[in-house]
């Protein structure tokens, strides 16, 4: 569904990504974990179109989407949420997530959606009937009309994956969804994962957290200081020399 091919990305000298290529397959909960700075979100954002590769090439399923403009990206059904996620404090939960419907990257959408009156908007109430339909299955309709200021973290990070889901996308790339998090609530981000995979959309999850990940995907890519150095399920993952010197040259 999604192929990353020979994708390098450099920043001056430093090489963040280093002739990159892995697939993600359809309906299947993708992991890529790493020491931090090993470029997992330099690569979602390569992919996402925020940042043009040095070299190589992405395809979504036959296009090849590398050097598009991040909201054609987006408009084609690739949405992600971000490491720092931030949701906008003076809208509600189901506003925040009526947000997501549109495209932010384009600006007549941005006016389109923040035309005063608000309350006025023809499509109001389809758009927010979308974004309780969403919440609802999420298991997150209870919060619908709280002020995102008014949410605790775990919460804001639940909404924003709300947000990136809600215009049902193939693919949801999620950034850390579990940073910041205790065990508890990392185990309902790995519910959601699936409750997101079961709706038909590819969940593609990056983390530095091995154990997170080891509980939620089902293929996993490995990639230390730019270089991919192993794919494989969990369990191989887990028992691979490569990658336990990764993880114990960082910590
Ligand atoms: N915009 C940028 N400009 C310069 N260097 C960057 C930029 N983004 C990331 N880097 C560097 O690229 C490397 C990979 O970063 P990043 O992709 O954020 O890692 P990760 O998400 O795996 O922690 C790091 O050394 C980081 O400092
Ligand atoms: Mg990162």
């Amino acid at each position: 569904m999604l192929s990353i091919k020979n994708v390098s990305k450099h920043f001056g000298g430093l090489k963040a990504l280093k002739e990159v290529s892995f697939n993600i397959e359809d309906g299947r909960i993708h992991g890529i974990i790493g020491p931090n700075g090993s470029g997992k979100t330099t690569m979602f954002n390569c992919i996402t179109g925020l940042l043009e590769v040095t070299m190589g090439n992405i395809y979504l399923d036959d296009t090849e989407i590398t050097g598009k403009p991040a909201h054609e990206i987006s408009n084609l059904g690739i949405r992600r949420t971000f490491q720092q996620g931030k949701l906008v404090p003076s809208m509600t939960v189901v506003e925040n997530v009526m947000s997501g419907i549109f495209d932010f990257s384009s600006g007549d959408v941005i006016d389109t959606f923040f035309r005063r009156p608000f309350s006025k908007s023809k499509n109001e109430d389809q758009l927010r009937a979308q974004a309780l339909e969403m919440l609802g299955l999420l298991g997150l309709a209870e919060s619908a009309d709280r002020w995102a200021s008014d949410l605790v973290w775990a919460e804001r990070q639940f909404v924003q994956i709300a947000r990136a889901v809600v215009s049902r996308p193939k693919i949801l790339l999620l950034d850390e969804p579990a940073s910041g998090m205790g065990p508890i609530e990392t185990q309902e981000v790995g519910e959601l994962i699936k409750k997101i995979k079961a709706m038909g959309i590819t969940p593609v999850v990056v983390s530095h957290d091995m154990k997170m990940l080891m509980n939620v995907a089902e293929m996993v890519t490995v990639l230390n200081f730019g270089d991919m150095i192993f794919e494989g399920t969990p369990s191989e993952v887990q028992s691979d020399p490569k990658v336990l010197e990764a993880y114990l040259g960082a910590e």
